[in-house]
């Protein structure tokens, strides 16, 4: 049980994140949601009822996340499953593109874990989110993958560094959220379809499968620096 525990979830608006804040809720845990879009934070908001509270921030800006933790003081668990990424070929992907990406998934992270990290009680948390390409080399992916392998060399080492806090990662594999909204629905069931016929599990994963995975972290106390893959075994194929 989280009974008594503060949980902040940045990215807590959507997805795996949302997903976790209805997990640690139902725990008994207290949940500081927060993403950018005060639209999905009013609905997130009254989906997730009293226990939650929300903020507006963007944590790609560092002024923004220094002042949400100062404005919100100790907490117990930090989860930052919020990013916006891209891929695209190495030769023909804008470097600006690129660099968006980094300030997002990379920056964005390193922030959190910054100004967040003295404000967590000595038994908490915190969980950053790589991902499959990382660990599963896929053209199209050298940009994602490099920022995903920099947040999982950042989360092991903070282990060590931020102690007592834990540290993990977590590396979701292809998980069906609305970070695909943007794809048409044809092209995106298609798209699922093929992962999941190449998966030993035979199906793409939910934001559910990942939310109980970052529950299992924030609660195990004997886990630090580890990453954890939930992506249906998709790096053995
Ligand atoms: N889904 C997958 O297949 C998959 C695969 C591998 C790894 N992952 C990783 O898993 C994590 C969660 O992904 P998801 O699929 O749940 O994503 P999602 O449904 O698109 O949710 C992303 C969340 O991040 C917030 N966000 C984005 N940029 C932000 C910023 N600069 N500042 C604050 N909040 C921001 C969004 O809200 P606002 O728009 O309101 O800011 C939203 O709440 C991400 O790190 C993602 O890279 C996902």
């Amino acid at each position: 049980m989280l009974t008594n525990q503060k949980v902040v979830i940045i990215g807590g608006t959507s997805g795996i994140g949302l997903e976790t804040a209805k997990q640690v809720i139902a725990q008994g845990a207290e949940v500081i949601i927060a993403s950018r879009s005060e639209v999905k934070l009013q609905k997130a908001k009254e989906l997730l009822g009293s226990s939650a509270s929300s903020y507006a921030l963007d944590m790609t800006q560092e002024e923004q996340v220094k002042s949400f933790f100062t404005s919100i003081g100790p907490f117990d668990h930090l989860v930052v499953s919020a990013a916006e990424t891209t891929g695209g070929a190495f030769l023909e992907t804008d470097t600006t593109v690129v660099r968006k990406l980094f300030d997002n998934k990379f920056w964005g992270q390193y922030y959190a874990a910054k100004y967040g990290a003295p404000n967590i009680s000595s038994g908490g948390s915190i969980t950053l989110f790589s991902g499959v390409v990382a660990y599963k080399t896929m053209i199209g992916s050298s940009m994602l993958g490099a920022v995903n392998a920099a947040i999982s060399n950042l989360g092991q080492t903070l282990a060590l560094e931020l102690a007592p806090i834990r540290v993990n990662i977590v590396s979701p594999g292809i998980i069906d959220t609305p970070s695909r909204g943007k794809m048409p629905e044809e092209t995106r069931n298609q798209f699922y379809a093929s992962v999941a016929g190449k998966l030993p599990v035979k199906r793409v994963g939910r934001a559910e499968d990942v939310a109980q995975s970052v529950l299992y972290l924030i609660q195990n106390s004997f886990v630090t620096g580890t990453a954890l893959h939930v992506e249906g075994g998709h790096i053995l194929t």
